[in-house]
């Protein structure tokens, strides 16, 4: 499936770096100097290349903008204190971004194109990685369909990207979630367990109509009966109940994360008890009502942790404690552990 891999390198006349504010970072606007390109054609990954980031030329008539046939994936590299740049568990990517392309009749990317092109492209664009505490340099790799044809069919052209910017803390407050009972993010047989861009967009309609009621995102619940939750947002959610790590399994309609399969590794190794298992939203609030609800947040790459301070469900909003034992420990472990500043015991860091 690959065609001699060997990257060449277009690098760029003049670096944008010293234009950044790194103090005051605005996740999503600034990216990096240089971009990773491969395309598919004739049954084979060819062409990989790193070129200065700049626009991309498109056919009106591509597939990927038409019928939404595009995944992507979301990483994030550190620096730790000696100035390297590490990788937080890439390989686990890797292999989800091919979960997503065989969902969506995308051509699979070989492992040593997504990784080839990572950390030639990190170690190019090193200086880009924040070292400021809490920050980190965002990776997004791409993968769409790049035939020309309108009509519904699977592309047999692809090409896959991959961009970085620099982000600072994400969440910096507590986030309000709202139970949503109405609209779905996903269904069973659907594409919820992959990094579809379509899940995405469907999603943005019903999370404005949360923002226009103050909260910050939807805690989305199951599509056929809307009783269990699922997901919010770009995070997987876990709670606190009675001294008990309780989360949805991950199926059909949840994206594994990888942020929430670190934080169970955690959680175990550290004796607090995890429930893998379905969780009614009446469960939820009566836990939230007589205070067994001890804590609630959000985990994934682009957040880490993001406590959760209050729960909107039909109309009431309920308000958690303000103590988040749990979630400060797991945001805590975890910034130790992709900061290179305790032992990766778990084999979890990949230095570029
Ligand atoms: C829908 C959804 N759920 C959960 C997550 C968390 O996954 P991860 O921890 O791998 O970032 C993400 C982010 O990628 C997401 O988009």
């Amino acid at each position: 499936m690959v065609d001699t891999f060997e990257i060449s390198v277009n690098k760029v006349a003049e670096s944008r770096l010293s234009k950044v504010d790194f103090d005051g970072i605005k996740f999503g606007r600034d990216y990096s100097d240089h971009m990773f390109m491969a395309d598919f054609y004739d049954g084979k990954w060819h062409d990989s290349r790193i070129v200065p980031f700049a626009p991309l030329t498109l056919s009106p008539a591509n597939v990927s903008l038409h019928y939404g046939q595009s995944v992507f994936e979301g990483m994030k590299a550190y620096k730790n204190a000696n100035g390297e740049v590490l990788l937080f568990r890439p390989l686990v990517n890797s292999r989800r971004i091919n979960i997503s392309a065989k969902r969506m009749c995308l051509a699979e990317i070989p492992e040593e194109i997504f990784m080839g092109g990572i950390l030639e492209l990190l170690a190019l664009d090193k200086d880009w990685v924040p070292d400021r505490e809490g920050t980190s340099l965002y990776i997004r790799p791409l993968l769409f369909a790049m035939d020309e044809y309108i009509g519904i069919k699977p592309s047999d052209t692809f090409r896959f990207m991959i961009i970085t910017c620099p982000a600072g803390a994400y969440y910096s407050r507590p986030v309000k979630v709202m139970i949503e009972t109405h609209y779905t993010r996903a269904v069973e047989g659907g594409t919820g367990f992959a990094k579809a861009a379509g899940n995405y967009g469907s999603s943005l309609y019903p999370t404005k109509l949360a923002q226009e009621k103050g909260y910050d995102q939807i805690i989305w619940t199951d599509a056929k009966s809307h009783e269990y939750v699922e997901e919010s947002g770009t995070m997987n959610v876990l709670f606190i109940i009675d001294d008990i790590l309780v989360t949805t399994p991950t199926g059909d309609t949840i994206l594994k994360g990888v942020t929430r399969d670190s934080v169970l590794t955690l959680a175990k190794d550290h004796d607090l008890k995890v429930e893998e298992r379905k969780l009614s939203v009446v469960e939820l609030i009566d836990a939230a009502k007589s205070g067994r609800l001890q804590e609630a947040f959000g985990v994934g790459t682009a957040a880490s942790i993001a406590s959760i301070s209050n729960i909107g469900f039909q109309e009431t909003d309920y308000k958690l404690p303000v103590e988040m034992l749990w979630a400060k420990r797991f945001t805590t472990w975890l910034d130790e552990i992709k900061t290179g500043k305790v032992e990766d015991k778990y084999g979890w860091i990949m230095k570029v």
